[in-house]
C-alpha cells in the first residue's frame, strides 16, 4: 500500500507543481468568468437589472438572477428604476429605495455603475404637464432632477447617460419632446453642464439607438457631439444601444470604421443595450440560437477594435427577464445570453472566445 502512495504521489507530484501552467490555455479559459476576461482586456462588462427580477431575487424566490449577475458582470445599469417617472413621483419627492439597493449590491459586489438615464422623452412625470406649467418651470424642474440624482449617486455612478435618444428617426434633427419646446435646443448642453456640476466625478454620455453600423442617423449623432464639444460641454462618451431586433447583421468592419468615427472626436465608446432577437434569422431555433452568438462576437469584436472603447452592456442577460419579449410582441423571443431557466446560451461561449481572443 506505502508503495502504491508513492508512485502515486510520484505519478501527480509533477501536476500539482506545475499547477495552473500544466493546464491548457484552453480548459482555464474555459473556468473563468465574462468580467475576469474583461477585466484582462481592459474593458467594463455588463448587463442592465431589471427592478421586478431585482426584486423577487433579494426575496430569495429567484437566486439565480443575483449570483449570475454578481458572477458574470463587473458593471450594472438599473433597467428602469433609474428613469424619472420611476423616481420622482411628485415634484422634488423621490423615492431612492430601488435604485439604493442596486448600488449596493454593485458595491458589495465590486460592480462599477452606468447610471440611466437623465433626459428622455420617455418615462416623464405626469406631472411635468407643459398644460399647467410655464417653459421656464419645466427647465427648473429637470435642472432639479438631474442635481437631485447627481448629488445622491455622484461619487458612486462611474457613468451617467445624461442625455438619450435626442435624435429624431426620420428628420435626424432633434427629436420633438417636451423638453425641446420647453427648453430649447440648448437642452442637451444644458443638462450635460448640471450633470457635471452635480456629479464631477462621473463620465456624462449621450446615448441613442440604431447608429451602431453608420448612417444618418449616426451621422447626426456623431454631429451633434462634435457642437458639443466644440463648445465645451462636458460629454465623455456615446453610447451605442445596439439592439438589434430586426434580423440585422452587420459585418465587424461596418461597426469598427463607425465607432472610430466617435473615438476620434476624444469620446469613450460603450456599447449599452445591446440584445439580439432570433425570431428574425433563418433556419430552426437551434440554427438561430448559432447564428445569434455569432452576432454577439461580431459586436464584440468590433468594439475590441476600437480605440477608446471602454464598456460593453446587455440589456438583461437572462431570456426569461428581456424587454425584447414585449417590445416585439413576440413573446418567445430569445435576446440575451443566458435562456429562460438561467442556462447558457451559445451567445455566452461568443463572447468569452471573443474577449480571450480565440
Ligand atoms: C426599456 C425597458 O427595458 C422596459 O422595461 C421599459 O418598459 C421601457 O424601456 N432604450 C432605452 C431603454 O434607453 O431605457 C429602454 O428600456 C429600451 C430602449
Amino acid at each position: 500500500m506505502y508503495l502504491s502512495l508513492i508512485v502515486l504521489a510520484m505519478a501527480t507530484a509533477p501536476l500539482l507543481s506545475a499547477g495552473p501552467a500544466a493546464q491548457t490555455q484552453e480548459s482555464r479559459m474555459d473556468r473563468s468568468t465574462l468580467r475576469e476576461l474583461a477585466q484582462r482586456r481592459g474593458i467594463l462588462i455588463g448587463a442592465a437589472v431589471s427592478t421586478n427580477a431585482f426584486g423577487e431575487a433579494r426575496a430569495a424566490r429567484e437566486q439565480p438572477y443575483l449570483d449570475i449577475l454578481a458572477r458574470q458582470f463587473n458593471i450594472l445599469t438599473p433597467e428602469n428604476a433609474g428613469k424619472f417617472a420611476n423616481l420622482a413621483w411628485a415634484p422634488g419627492q423621490y423615492d431612492w429605495s430601488t435604485l439604493d439597493a442596486m448600488f449596493d449590491f454593485a458595491a458589495k459586489h465590486d460592480m462599477k455603475v452606468r447610471m440611466h438615464t437623465g433626459v428622455w422623452h420617455m418615462a416623464v412625470p405626469k406631472w411635468i404637464d407643459p398644460a399647467v406649467m410655464t417653459p421656464a418651470q419645466i427647465e427648473q424642474a429637470l435642472k432639479d432632477h438631474i442635481f437631485a440624482v447627481g448629488k445622491r449617486y455622484g461619487d458612486r455612478m462611474a457613468y451617467w447617460d445624461v442625455v438619450n435618444e435626442a435624435i429624431d428617426d426620420k428628420t435626424f434633427g432633434l427629436r420633438k419632446t417636451v423638453w425641446l419646446e420647453a427648453i430649447g435646443p440648448d437642452y442637451i448642453a444644458k443638462a450635460f453642464r448640471w450633470a457635471h456640476q452635480a456629479a464631477p466625478k462621473a463620465k456624462l454620455v449621450y446615448n441613442d439607438y440604431g447608429i451602431i453600423a453608420g448612417g444618418d442617423k449616426a451621422n447626426a449623432v456623431l454631429e451633434l457631439v462634435k457642437q458639443l464639444k466644440k463648445q465645451g460641454v462636458p460629454v465623455h462618451a456615446v453610447g451605442f444601444q445596439c439592439h438589434l431586433l430586426n434580423g440585422e447583421r452587420h459585418s465587424r468592419q461596418t461597426i469598427t470604421d463607425n465607432l472610430r468615427r466617435f473615438s476620434d472626436l476624444g469620446v469613450e465608446v460603450h456599447i449599452t443595450e445591446m440584445d439580439v432577437a432570433i425570431e428574425k434569422f433563418e433556419g430552426d431555433r437551434a440554427a438561430q440560437i448559432q447564428t445569434q452568438a455569432q452576432v454577439y462576437r461580431t459586436v464584440l469584436e468590433a468594439f475590441l477594435a476600437t480605440p477608446g472603447a471602454t464598456v460593453f452592456q446587455m440589456w438583461g442577460f437572462t431570456d426569461r427577464h428581456s424587454w425584447v419579449n414585449n417590445f416585439c410582441k413576440r413573446p418567445t423571443e430569445a435576446a440575451l445570453i443566458y435562456d429562460r431557466d438561467y442556462q447558457p446560451k451559445p451567445a455566452l461561449g461568443a463572447l468569452m472566445d471573443a474577449l480571450a481572443g480565440r
